[in-house]
């Protein structure tokens, strides 16, 4: 019996780390979003999340194309995703593709933390929705090109994710057994000793 959407959710939370932010905890990648759409007001939040992000010389240099369902945006964003994206992802009520200019306004030169800095906006934007009781879904797996086409993005600009975000759904919705089974596995992690080191390839104590 494939599991209920409140069972899913507690499944997929972080196991309690005193003093981490609920936000971090709570928040992880669905598949199955809701037909519940996502309000202008709590869209608003989420983007006003990003706009706060740190950004090399202050320049800010992501661009969020954002379409809501029915919408051509939303329509234009989803015709761009593989296949595998599109199984599932045009069921949330957002998709947003991230963009970033790689030159900087002030002189003209590369700006070679555009993506870094779009990936801490969307960084933020995600961990807003999650405070908010919303779901994101990152995704890599769209035809750049495609999108470039379609929003007529020039080449001074960097393309990040597809974002989807809505409230989340039914497992059982998914339809297909591959996706009912990511969307009710355990989420997995790297231990802290091999990522937070002390010196290369030595982990720091953090005892
Ligand atoms: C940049 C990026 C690209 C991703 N691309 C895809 C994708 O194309 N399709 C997909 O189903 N999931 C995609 N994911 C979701 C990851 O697989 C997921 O975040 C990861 O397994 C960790 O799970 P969690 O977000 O639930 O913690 C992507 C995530 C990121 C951050």
């Amino acid at each position: 019996m494939t599991l209920s959407a409140l069972e899913v959710n507690r499944l997929k939370q972080a196991p309690a780390a005193e003093g981490v932010l609920p936000a971090v905890l709570g928040r992880w990648s669905p598949r199955s979003f809701s037909a519940r759409d996502v309000s202008m007001a709590d869209l608003r939040k989420v983007f006003e999340a990003a706009r706060w992000s740190a950004s090399a010389y202050n320049e800010q240099p992501w661009r969020f194309l954002v379409g809501v369902r029915d919408s051509l945006t939303h329509k234009k964003i989803f015709s761009t995703l593989i296949g595998f994206n599109q199984s599932w992802a045009g069921a949330a009520s957002v998709l947003i593709l991230g963009v970033t200019s790689t030159k900087f306004s002030h002189n003209g030169t590369a700006n070679y933390h555009a993506l870094y800095d779009l990936g801490a906006a969307s960084a933020a934007l995600t961990l807003q929705a999650a405070s908010l009781g919303l779901k994101t879904h990152s995704m890599a797996g769209y035809d750049q090109i495609a999108a470039r086409r379609e929003f007529g993005i020039s080449e001074s600009y960097a393309l990040g994710a597809v974002i989807a975000l809505g409230y989340q759904g039914e497992p059982s919705s998914l339809g297909h057994e591959q996706l009912i089974a990511l969307e009710t596995a355990p989420r997995e992690r790297k231990p802290l000793s091999e990522f937070v080191l002390s010196a290369w390839g030595e982990p720091l104590d953090l005892s």
